[in-house]
């Protein structure tokens, strides 16, 4: 770490271990990562946070329905997603995991932080929780959707530590007021000071129905609540509530974090929470905060639930990571939304990479090589026109046309970079990439070769010209394509690019004489073969999915599973049954002030084990939204208990506790009885029903 460098320091959001990592969470992870390489370039001290969040209710059920711990489960896929990065080269400086000792320590210490400092409290909460996107909903309707997913939320009774949230909305106005560039991109700048002015709720920031989480200090039987949890990543990623002080000098030498990129739909949490939270505790705030869009695929935002994620490494493997990460910066207007689909991808790839980037080092370079010897020619002097005439230069305009247009480039992409114009900042490169081409058609360096001495200094003139543009714009693009900008540079015999001093980056810096390494082609053009082979990749890895979800073999893990996925093979078995056997006959009529006194709800069974020396007996905990019961069902003989987890079932909830084999038994599971032997079919429903709900 050096002191007298500007530090930056760059975060994506933690990713959750609930889902396996798709390209909409590279997206973020090669924005970042473009950054944080040019920042590097820049000289600055760089510091580039990743990592995965590992707690919650959404993990632990997770983690069930896949027969695993929560923490053999997040570490499997939290390593999936490292896996990931490290094969896309994604140059992270630290991969954080909120299961690790040191960030549990510091989430403990932001919390009596914040106590001492008279910000939490105790009380109770009853309302409406989004266990999918973690988040407490205003809606006291039981019921009521998740603003942000659109899904049902689930009622929670408890008693809570809550943030003193509503005194926050005055200091967070001043702060939007003060600092107009902390929240990026304008329009999301407006909808937070919209919704902080619309008036702030205290925040309930502990749970007790589920222990998968950090604990309340000296209150165990609480854990944090798992945005609290999460958002203290970006400081205890440096050192924050370490007792070192040597990590207490990195807190504050990298402490505020420069940029924490996010996507839109995390907004309100990066915006207003986190603010609030490092205003309460008296810490500095983040420099900026910066949303992008989503990426569509088939019209709708790429996630796990809607079931429309492309995977990665199906496009590492045909096209290679690079063909990727130009795509996503290309394509997408930064900001916005922007669709994904392989005949764009291979489109983008072939027409700006194997046509464009390649197609010019190739021939820049095959020239040099065949009529130089593979030296790089000229005296590495071409400042302007006037001066080219000792190169027998006729067309020394045309050279200085190039140089001019090479250094406004320089300003401009540099300009629209640092302003998150991605697309447009490779709009500009690639229109230099074209007069570049143009110029070489218009000169015909080719009728050159061969003739007298002038011709040769003129055909130098030209080459070295076309290779200071192609080195000019491997630097810069370098951040976005780091894999291919390096080899083209060790084929120009340059060594290596990311060494280059991008401040100091201007025309003219190629030195004639330089020899050129071995020429490869860089980017082989991609044909519709392509684009069939990405697709039948992405079919069977479905596939394979739904097989490992419905159990017919997973064939390693992680092949998850999502909580309440489809039904078992065993109802489907079973179902026939119902045809054969002859309706019991009906029980005595009674009133609904009987029936009302039944209270029907939906769970989802966590775990399920069979009862020692008992063939029919299975121990189930069910969770029924607002705690997690203890069940003994006689189901053992129809369902394997692995089959069951993270399924919904219905119970009777108010049925007096019973104890069966000594194991006591808080509720009954509602099956319909099949056949002469009476096999359970358990209740089920084809919609997403919400654990607690009641049946009526
Ligand atoms: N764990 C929280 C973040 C906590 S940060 C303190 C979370 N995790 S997530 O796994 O759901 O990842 C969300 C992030 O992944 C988004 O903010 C975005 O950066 C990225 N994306 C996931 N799907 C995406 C798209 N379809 N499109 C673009 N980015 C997306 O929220």
């Amino acid at each position: 770490m050096s002191e007298q460098r500007e530090k930056f320091f760059i975060t994506t959001p933690i990713y959750y271990v609930n889902a396996r990592p798709h390209i909409g969470h590279t997206y973020t992870t090669v924005v970042c990562d473009a950054i944080a390489r040019r920042q590097r370039m820049m000289g600055r001290d760089t510091y580039f946070l990743t990592g995965t969040d590992e707690h919650g209710q959404k993990i632990e059920r997770s983690a069930a329905a896949n027969g695993k711990s929560p923490q053999e489960f997040t570490d499997l896929v939290s390593a999936e997603f490292r896996a990931l990065w490290d094969r896309m080269g994604i140059s992270y400086d630290q991969f954080i995991r909120t299961t690790s000792p040191g960030h549990k320590r510091g989430v403990q210490a932001m919390f009596t932080l914040l106590k001492e400092r008279g910000y939490i409290y105790k009380g109770s909460y009853t309302g409406q929780y989004c266990v999918s996107d973690e988040l407490y909903v205003d809606d006291n309707t039981p019921g009521a959707p998740c603003p942000l997913c659109g899904r049902v939320t689930e009622t929670v009774q408890e008693e809570n530590y809550f943030f003193k949230l509503s005194e926050m909305a005055a200091p967070l106005l001043k702060l939007f007021e003060e600092r107009p560039d902390l929240i990026f991109p304008e329009t999301r700048r407006n909808e937070v000071i919209a919704f902080v002015k619309g008036g702030l709720r205290d925040l309930s920031i502990s749970r007790t129905t589920f222990s998968w989480g950090i604990p309340v200090p000296n209150d165990p039987a609480h854990v944090i609540y798992v945005w609290l949890d999460a958002l203290c990543n970006y400081t205890t990623a440096v050192g924050f509530g370490s007792a070192d002080p040597a990590e207490q000098r990195r807190y504050e030498h990298y402490w505020p974090a420069d940029v924490h990129m996010i996507g839109k739909e995390i907004v309100r949490f990066h915006c207003v929470y986190w603010p609030a939270f490092l205003l309460a505790a008296g810490l500095p705030l983040p420099r900026r905060i910066v949303a992008h869009g989503w990426l569509l695929f088939e019209e709708s935002k790429m996630s796990k639930s809607r079931g429309n994620v492309v995977r990665s490494e199906t496009i590492l493997e045909v096209l290679g990571s690079d063909a990727l990460r130009y795509f996503l910066f290309r394509e997408i207007v930064f900001g916005q939304d922007g669709s994904f689909s392989f005949d764009a991808l291979v489109q983008r790839f072939n027409s700006d990479l194997a046509n464009g980037l390649g197609n010019l080092a190739s021939r820049v370079l095959s020239m040099i090589q065949r009529y130089f010897d593979g030296v790089v020619p000229g005296d590495g002097v071409i400042p302007g026109a006037g001066e080219l005439s000792h190169l027998g230069n006729a067309n020394a305009p045309a050279e200085a046309a190039i140089a001019k247009l090479a250094g406004e480039t320089i300003a401009e992409y540099n300009r629209l970079f640092e302003a998150f114009q991605f697309s447009r900042a490779l709009e500009t490169l690639w229109s230099l990439l074209s007069a570049v081409d143009k110029y070489i058609v218009e000169m015909q360096p080719w009728t050159l070769a061969g003739k007298d001495e002038a011709s040769r200094l003129r055909l130098g003139a030209i080459l070295y010209t076309t290779a200071e543009a192609l080195r000019i714009l491997c630097v810069l693009v370098h951040p976005v394509i780091p894999d291919s900008t390096a080899k083209i540079f060790t084929q120009l015999g340059l060594g290596n690019v990311a060494a280059t001093d991008l401040n100091a980056l201007c025309w003219g810096q190629l030195k004639a004489g330089t020899r050129l390494g071995k020429i490869e082609a860089v980017f082989p053009r991609a044909d519709k073969s392509a684009i069939e082979r990405m697709q039948q990749m992405e079919e069977e890895r479905k596939s394979e999915a739904v097989a490992a979800a419905s159990g017919a073999g997973a064939p390693h893990l992680p092949q998850l599973t999502d909580v309440g996925a489809s039904a078992p093979a065993e109802i489907q078995a079973a179902s026939p049954a119902t045809s054969v056997s002859a309706p019991a006959p009906l029980a005595p009529e009674i009133a609904i002030d009987d029936f009302v006194k039944v209270d029907l709800r939906v769970g989802t069974v966590l775990t399920a084990e069979k009862v020692e020396k008992a063939d029919k007996l299975l121990r189930l905990t069910v969770d029924i939204g607002s705690e997690v019961r203890q069940i003994v069902a006689g189901i053992a003989k129809a369902y394997a208990p692995e089959k069951l987890i993270g399924r919904k079932v219905v119970i009777v909830a108010n049925l007096a506790p019973r104890k069966l084999r000594g194991i006591e038994s808080r509720g009954m599971i509602v099956a319909a009885s099949l056949g002469e032997d009476g096999q359970p079919a358990l209740a089920s429903f084809l919609e997403e029903v919400p654990n607690g709900a009641r049946l009526k």
